[in-house]
Parts: structure tokens; C-alpha cells; sequence
């Protein structure tokens, strides 16, 4: 059994990510940490093999850093910092992280990097609920990193969307536009089990992508 603890854990994710785990018939729930929950991560470091965090862009890189040093295994989705900045903690815990745990938008980056070798000129549509505090989201940066050249993202923040995205590809008298809904947050549940099964099995760290898990 995998002993799951979540970081984030009283949040829109964080509780989707609990019900997932408690679910799961080969790991157990064994640490709920969030401020709202008066639990401090380090608090529960000691009883989880493997922390889910999907807290705040200004924690996660300082989460991350915790679980590596404790010996912990990192499954990160929180959106808006930088994995690059991770190196030098001692500890051995590995650290995955996806901006989308999806697999329809990781086919959507894919098939939009296939897109863009025929049609250059693109532009990024992402468009999620309104209490998302990073603009643009991980997943439309992370499409763009992937397609290479200038790809402008445009960010819609609204009451009622949960996670969307276009990519128009704009070509001589035509355009293509590739899209993913997340209508429920249960769509980022598979793929979150998946790295929690898998990421301490990887032989580098960070990695970054669910596409390489698959
Ligand atoms: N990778 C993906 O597939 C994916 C999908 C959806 C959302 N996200 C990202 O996940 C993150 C969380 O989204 P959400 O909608 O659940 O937000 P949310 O605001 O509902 O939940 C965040 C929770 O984190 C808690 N928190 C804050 N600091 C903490 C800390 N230091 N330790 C533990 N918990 C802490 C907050 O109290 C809150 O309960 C965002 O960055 C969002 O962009 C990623």
C-alpha cells in the first residue's frame, strides 16, 4: 500500500485528490495537511511515502523542497512555479509535476505541437474559474514551451468554467482550432494516480509532464 499524504487537502483539488486515494485499493490516505485544516505539511511528512500537492504557485516550490528532504515523493499540480528552481536537496525523495493531469490535454499539447510544424502562426485561448490566482495558467505556458516560437495566451477568468483551451493555428485561408474541457475536477483523478504509482520509480527528478509517465 502507498501511504498518500495531500497537501492542499481541504481545497477544490486537494479534496477531489482524497476521495481519488480513499478509493484506490493500493494506497491509503494517510495525511490531510492545509492551513484551513490547522495541519502544517511537516506535520504528517513522517507517516506518507508519496505527498499530492495542489496548494497556492507561492508554496509549492517550499513543499516540494520538504518532501524531497524527508525522503518523500512529490506529485505536484499546483500551477505557477518554477520546478527548474528544485537541485541540491538532499534526501531522495523524487518529485513529479504535471500542469495538467488530463490526458485530453496532454493529447491536446500533442496534437497542437504536430499542428504547429505545418502551421506556425498560432495563438492560446485558456479560460478557467475565477478564483485561479496564476494567469497564464501552466498548462497554456506549457503548450506554448512545447510548440516552440511565439505563441501569444490569452487568459479568461470567469464564474462557471472549471479548466479550458484553445489553440488556433491560423494558416493561408484557413485556421485550426484544437480544444479541451475539463468540465469536473474527477478528469485530473486518473492521472494523478498514475504518478502517485509511478514517481518513485523515476531515475531523475523533476520530472515535468505527464506524457512522460504514459
Ligand atoms: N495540474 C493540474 O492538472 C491542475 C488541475 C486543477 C488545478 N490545478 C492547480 O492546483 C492548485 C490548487 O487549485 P484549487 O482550485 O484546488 O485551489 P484551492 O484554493 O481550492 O485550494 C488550495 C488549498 O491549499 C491550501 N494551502 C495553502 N497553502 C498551503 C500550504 N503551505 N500547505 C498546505 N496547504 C496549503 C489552501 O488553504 C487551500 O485549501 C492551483 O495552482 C491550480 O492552478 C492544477
Amino acid at each position: 500500500m502507498i501511504r498518500v499524504g495531500v497537501a492542499g487537502a481541504a481545497g477544490r483539488m486537494g479534496q477531489t485528490v482524497c476521495e481519488a486515494v480513499e478509493a484506490a485499493d493500493d494506497m491509503v490516505l494517510a495525511g490531510r495537511a492545509d492551513p484551513a485544516l490547522g495541519v502544517e505539511l511537516a506535520e504528517i511528512l513522517g507517516d506518507v511515502d508519496v505527498v499530492v500537492d495542489f496548494t497556492r504557485p507561492d508554496t509549492a516550490l517550499d513543499n516540494a523542497r520538504a518532501c524531497v528532504r524527508a525522503g518523500v515523493h512529490a506529485v505536484v499540480g499546483t500551477s505557477g512555479w518554477d520546478p527548474s528552481a528544485l537541485g541540491g536537496e538532499d534526501g531522495g525523495g523524487k518529485v513529479f509535476y504535471a500542469p495538467n493531469f488530463a490526458i485530453g490535454a496532454v493529447l491536446m499539447m500533442q496534437f497542437a505541437v504536430a499542428a504547429a510544424r505545418h502551421m506556425p502562426k498560432a495563438e492560446i485561448i485558456e479560460l478557467h474559474h475565477d478564483r485561479k490566482l496564476d494567469a497564464p495558467s501552466g498548462t497554456a505556458a506549457r503548450t506554448a514551451e512545447l510548440m516552440g516560437g511565439d505563441v501569444p495566451i490569452h487568459s479568461v477568468r470567469l464564474p462557471g468554467l472549471v479548466a479550458h483551451q484553445e489553440v488556433i493555428l491560423g494558416g493561408v485561408g484557413q485556421t485550426l482550432t484544437i480544444r479541451h474541457d475539463s468540465t469536473d475536477r474527477t478528469s485530473f483523478m486518473p492521472g494523478v494516480l498514475l504518478a502517485i504509482r509511478k514517481v518513485g520509480g523515476l531515475t531523475e527528478s523533476p520530472v515535468v509532464g505527464l506524457e512522460h509517465l504514459l
